[in-house]
């Protein structure tokens, strides 16, 4: 456990990533508008160069995200399915299957049947949402196992280390949309097998640079 995760929600929330400025001591982490940042000498820069890539604003928020979900590292998008297409884009390639929960995100769905079906990525429902569902539908090709708890729109509940089992034994990275409960209420990454690669979608927030 870090010393972040050693404090309350509330302490993470409102400090994790966010010390006092260096520069001004300004205790609200300032906005930051540069899209480049002055270097020294080619290559020599205090850890920023270009805001897309990164800028202190976007890092805070993913530093208290990754405190408040209890991971090492945040990634933060301009919206919930910019992050959902990074992951799929990321961890799968032609070829590769995905198993889902059959009440998904209509944009998830959609992502899936129109943009990644074509690039040749398929994806399989299942609408037993139970770790057995599961179980049976993941296959050779299963690379990921997909949920998303409550789900959008039913409100589902799935059992997320039942399910984050079937995905580790499937060998199949295992992914959680925490979209509904929040990290508040749900933290996946501490209901799953530790050694399995986990990778999570985190809340939406982000800033645009
Ligand atoms: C469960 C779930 N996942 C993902 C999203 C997508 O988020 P965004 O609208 O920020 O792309 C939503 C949006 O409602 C959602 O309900």
């Amino acid at each position: 456990m870090s010393s972040e995760q050693a404090h309350g929600f509330s302490t993470r929330a409102i400090h994790a990533g966010q010390p006092a400025d260096p520069t001004t001591g300004a205790t609200v982490v300032p906005i930051s508008v540069s899209s480049t940042f002055t270097q020294a000498a080619p290559g020599e820069h205090k850890g920023y160069e270009y805001a897309r890539s990164g800028n202190p604003t976007r890092a805070a928020l993913e530093a208290c995200l990754a405190a408040l979900e209890g991971g090492d590292r945040g990634l933060a998008f301009a919206s919930g399915l910019a992050a959902t297409t990074a992951v799929f884009q990321a961890l799968l390639k032609p070829g590769d299957e995905v198993v889902a929960n059959a009440d998904l995100y209509g944009g998830t769905f959609r992502l899936l049947e129109r943009v990644f079906k074509p690039w040749g990525i398929t994806a399989k429902y299942t609408d037993d949402s139970s770790a057995a569902g599961f179980a049976e539908l993941v296959g050779p090709k299963t690379k990921m196992v997909w949920i998303e708890t409550p789900t959008n729109p039913l409100l589902q509940i799935l059992d997320v280390a039942a399910i984050a089992a079937v995905a580790k034994t499937a060998g199949a990275v295992f992914v959680v949309d925490n979209t509904f409960a929040s990290p508040y209420l749900q933290q996946p990454l501490a209901l799953g097998p530790t050694s399995s690669s986990t990778a999570r979608r985190s809340t939406s927030a982000g800033t645009r640079t």
